[in-house]
């Protein structure tokens, strides 16, 4: 007789019930997996260790009527990580996008995270992970909110109001207690609006809709920039006022002097090595930098322009003290996320663990006795 198997199903509403919307709860998990990066404690995809992810991408046409092609938004990606410390734990958050969705009531992305026990590779919860991947999100800003940015900030300016800056917003926010008034701008102004009511009946803050750029930015302490590829994000140097913290979850230009002029903070130092890897083995490493949150910061190092990744500050050795994080009011501060699947693993487990606790969700019969065993 083999080994019984079981493992946890949590639906979407199971994830909320087990705290996925839970800022507190979600911060601290992502300062705790920081600090586990920092230490080199984790693995992702590739040879390198880091690897953003793996996707299927679509022929632009097929002679086979079923084969997926290429539109707008199009993938499947797989993102597998393990994580250690507390976790000790692998797994892997997939998804589909596809723009098309909207019109038949689904989300753009359809996300779900399987966690795994390390050795046996058993499955110890599937769950739902629109909620999960947007918290984990928007929770990694909070955390540098926490450690970079001014106490006093008043005034945040989101740029690109979609889901994804809904849950950076609302970290941020939490970490911040004395901001006042969030000023909207987007490409749409009914996108911006729709953000706006959030921000009123959710936070129950003041809030500003601003379809002009440099306004949009005139009093922003914090600027949460996550806008989709629609069309470039170009933003002057002289628009960012002194002491703002310019917190960067989706792509974004800047002049190269404002990169040269302000303290970089990034996420985890050797994702991003890995990306300058990447893009050298390319074949095309400017084409490559184009599509990639990081590619002007990559593309200035290589010139020398800045200094090399190496000698940079991640946030987890801000947290952990071996590094300076904010030095003055007056310096800005910037921090560059760019997404990894340790954070979804990370509040998987917690979530997975708050929901065996309480009783929430659904146990499934992997098998009794495995019939291969
Ligand atoms: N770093 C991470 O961990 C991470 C994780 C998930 C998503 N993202 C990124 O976050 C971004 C937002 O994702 P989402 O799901 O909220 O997308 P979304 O489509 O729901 O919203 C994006 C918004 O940005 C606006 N926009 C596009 N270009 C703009 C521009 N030039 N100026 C102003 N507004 C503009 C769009 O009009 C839209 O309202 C994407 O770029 C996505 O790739 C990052």
């Amino acid at each position: 007789m083999g080994k019984k198997t079981e493992f946890l199903y949590l639906s979407e509403q199971d994830t909320m019930d087990a705290g996925v919307l839970d800022c507190q709860k979600c911060i601290d998990n992502a300062e705790e997996i920081f600090t586990l990066l920092s230490k080199g404690d984790y693995l992702m995809g590739g040879s390198n260790h880091n690897g953003h992810g793996y996707g299927l991408v679509f022929p632009k046409t097929s002679p086979f009527p079923n084969m997926p092609v290429a539109g707008p938004d199009r993938r499947f990606v797989a993102m597998p990580a393990y994580l250690g410390g507390r976790f000790d734990v692998c797994g892997c958050k997939w998804y589909g996008s596809n723009v098309a969705n909207r019109d038949k009531g689904l989300p753009r992305s359809v996300l779900t995270v399987t966690l795994n026990d390390k050795d046996t590779g058993e499955p110890l919860s599937f769950m739902s992970a629109n909620l999960l991947s947007a918290a984990r999100t928007g929770a990694v800003p909070g955390v540098a909110s926490r450690h970079l940015a001014r106490k006093d900030s008043e005034v945040v300016t989101v740029l690109g109001c979609g889901q994804i800056n809904r849950s950076c917003l609302r970290n941020i926010a939490h970490e911040l207690p004395k901001v006042r008034q969030v000023v909207c701008y987007d490409l749409f102004k009914s996108a911006a609006e729709g953000f706006a009511d959030f921000v009123k009946k959710e936070l129950g803050l003041d809030v500003l809709v601003q379809m002009d750029l440099e306004q949009a930015l005139h009093d922003a302490d914090v600027i949460t920039a996550a806008a989709s590829r629609l069309q470039p994000l170009h933003i002057n140097d002289a628009w960012i006022r002194p002491g703002a913290t310019l917190l960067i979850t989706g792509p974004v230009l800047m002049d190269d002097s404002y990169w040269q002029s302000t303290r970089l903070v990034y996420d985890n130092i050797g994702l991003h090595q890995a990306y300058v890897q990447e893009a050298i083995e390319s074949g095309d490493r400017d084409a490559y930098y184009s599509g990639i949150i990081g590619g002007q910061i990559y593309r200035l190092i290589d010139q020398g322009k800045m200094p090399a990744l190496e000698d940079s500050t991640s946030l987890g050795e801000v947290i952990l003290n071996e590094k300076a994080g904010r030095t003055s009011n007056e310096e800005r501060v910037t921090f560059v996320a760019c997404g990894m699947a340790t954070f979804d693993v990370g509040l998987a487990f917690d979530l997975y663990h708050t929901a065996l606790e309480k009783g929430i969700g659904q146990k499934l019969l992997l098998w009794d006795s495995p019939y291969q065993s």
